[in-house]
């Protein structure tokens, strides 16, 4: 079983990330045509998926699976290339944190003591369907903006800030629910920057063990430690003159955010073991799913080091709050995956449209990705059925009033509208059969924007006022 961290043959290799490989385990795989390739943490899985382009990961889930350690997992299982097959065991699969973890991250899982056939076929299907995929679909540009599906106001507010947050340096904080686009919106900010052409260097904080995090940012010289055989460059060093993500910020421990704070007042990095401070150029951005605030409040996230990471702020709208790209991002993901369905497939039947609008979405846009990509292969019919998405049954919440009903409803259909014509008025008003005014003046009643035509859109962030401005003067650190 290969275990180093060299590019590896990735035609017909295996990823097998688990804390004891099983030799037995490899060596049936070797027999059966696959070479294994071993990560023994994640951190590692992650840099071998870096270099190689590796078709299907096979990952041992450990019989007492933490939320900390699915998320570390997932970090390094999201890249939409490798296709996963989880190892489980008897009855896990009824644990709610791993089963969501599986319908999220996974393509299929086998339960021990598996039978070797069935490892064999699933990934044997896990390789084809990655083999299959052409090279990722970027959306349209009609479809949102930097490379994100999406337009409704919330989305075309984060655009405006986005843009903002381009033409400057400084320190960005990107909050918002797991899986709704921080990171997408981190590397948008860096793709517009003057900073473009250099690295944009990701690190998730919470996948790599706090004793080793420090190291990894800032590097090592040979023998600082037991095991530092050589130096090491760390990913502040590596980021020079590029930009720096900082994933998961707020489960960075203490003693490390200290170390952080030092490199984000004197803009100097020290290798541990160094002999002296090396002076960095690095623009910082920030995210985490985990309410900074409170974990400052708790005294679990230092002050001082929140204000300098929070210089801008950015929040990304749940995908429950917007409406009508909830049709649009199902649609995208649909032409992402078509081809790893068995038959031909037409689109999404309105009662599959209908289900996923009154889904909650706790997983955002990475779970309805997930989610038609699982339809995709599991449907029957020309179209996606609600049935197929299995989307659980929906506890509408608190009872509302009728008024509120309406008043949602008059809401949704306004943007949908809008959405659907490009923003024309008079077409817009035309199909909901209201006049030019009366659509004008619902949209200010229900706080709708009129869209600007997406050629009178500067590209250099300059799209003039905006209702962000209202929000800046209320909210200093709200770009
Ligand atoms: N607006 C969007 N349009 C298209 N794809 C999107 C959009 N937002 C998110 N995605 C996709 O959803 C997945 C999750 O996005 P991303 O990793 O940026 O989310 P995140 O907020 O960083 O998640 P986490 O909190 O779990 O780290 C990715 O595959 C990303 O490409
Ligand atoms: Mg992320």
């Amino acid at each position: 079983m290969t275990t180093t961290c060299t590019p590896v043959d990735t035609e017909r290799s295996v990823l097998y990330v688990s804390n004891s490989p099983d030799q037995k385990l490899a060596d049936f795989l070797a027999g059966s045509g696959w070479q294994a390739v071993h990560a023994k943490s994640t951190a590692i899985a992650e840099r071998m998926l870096e270099r190689g382009n590796i078709k299907v990961g096979l990952v041992e889930l450990p019989a007492e699976c933490t939320s900390q350690h699915l998320s570390a997992l997932a970090s390094c299982m999201r890249r939409v290339e490798t296709n996963w097959v989880a190892q489980i065991a008897p009855g896990q699969a009824e644990n709610e944190l791993v089963s969501r973890f599986i319908l999220d991250y996974c393509f299929d899982f086998v339960t021990r003591p598996w039978l070797n056939d069935r490892l064999v076929f699933a990934l044997g299907h896990a390789h084809g369907l990655s083999s299959l995929r052409q090279a990722p679909v970027t959306p349209e540009p009609s479809l949102g903006r930097h490379g994100m599906v999406g337009q409704c106001e919330a989305m075309q507010q984060l655009y405006r800030r986005i843009d903002k947050c381009s033409a400057t340096d400084a320190p960005v904080f990107v909050a918002g629910e797991s899986g709704t686009g921080k990171e997408l919106t981190a590397r948008a900010i860096h793709e517009r920057s003057p900073r473009a052409g250099r690295t944009f260097v990701a690190i998730n904080c919470a996948a790599i063990p706090p004793s080793l995090l420090q190291a990894e940012l800032f590097g090592h010289e040979r023998g600082a430690f037991t095991g530092a055989l050589q130096r090491k460059i760390g990913r502040i060093e590596s980021a020079h003159e590029g930009t720096l993500f900082l994933d998961e910020i707020g489960d960075m421990p203490h003693e490390c955010q200290a170390v952080l704070l030092r490199f984000l007042q004197e803009g100097t990095i020290e290798r541990l073991g160094g002999n002296g401070p090396i002076k960095v150029d690095v623009r910082v951005i920030s995210a985490t799913h985990v309410d900074l605030d409170k974990a400052v409040e708790d005294g679990r996230f230092r002050s001082d080091l929140y204000h300098r990471l929070c210089v801008l702020r950015l929040v990304e709208p749940p995908l429950r709050e917007r409406g009508g790209d909830i049709k649009l991002l199902a649609n995208y993901a649909l032409s992402m995956y078509r081809q790893d369905g068995a038959r031909k497939l037409r689109g999404l039947s309105s009662d599959a449209i209908v289900a996923m609008s009154n889904y909650p979405w706790p997983g955002n846009v990475r779970e309805l990705i997930n989610c038609v990509r699982r339809a995709v292969v599991m449907s029957e019919g020309r179209f996606i059925t609600a049935s197929d998405l299995g989307l659980p049954e929906t506890d509408h919440g608190p009872a509302v009033t009728l008024a509120e009903i309406r008043s949602k409803a008059e809401k949704d259909a306004i943007e949908n509208a809008l959405q659907r014509h490009g923003y024309k008025l008079s077409e817009a008003a035309a199909e909901l059969g209201i006049s030019r005014a009366t659509l004008y003046r619902l949209m200010h009643a229900n706080r709708l924007h009129q869209e600007p035509a997406p050629a009178s859109r500067t590209s250099n962030g300059s799209g003039g006022a905006d209702s962000d401005d209202e929000a800046e003067r209320q909210t200093p650190s709200m770009v």
